[in-house]
C-alpha cells in the first residue's frame, strides 16, 4: 500500500527501513524522504512507528516524543 505518494513510497520500504533502525519519525524520513514534500503522509507514518514500537514492546507515547523532537 503506498504511504507516500510524493516520494513514491510504500507500507513495506517503510517498513523495512523501520526494522533496519530508523526508528523516529525524524529517522525515517531522512533515511528514506518520507513526508518530506506535502507532509500529508505523515499521520500515515506515525502510525507504522507506532505498530512497530507496539510490536517491539516500546511505548507509542515514547516513539511520539521522540519524533517531536
Ligand atoms: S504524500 Fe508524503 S510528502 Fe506528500
Amino acid at each position: 500500500m503506498i504511504i507516500c505518494i510524493c516520494k513514491s513510497l510504500n507500507d513495506r520500504q517503510l517498513r523495512e527501513s523501520i526494522a533496519s533502525g530508523a526508528s523516529s519519525f525524524d529517522e525515517l524520513q531522512f533515511e528514506t524522504g518520507v513526508s518530506t514534500c506535502c507532509g500529508s503522509c505523515e499521520s500515515s507514518v506515525h502510525e507504522l512507528l507506532a505498530a512497530h514500537a507496539a510490536g517491539t514492546g516500546m511505548a507509542a507515547a515514547e516513539l511520539r516524543r521522540s519524533a517531536l523532537g
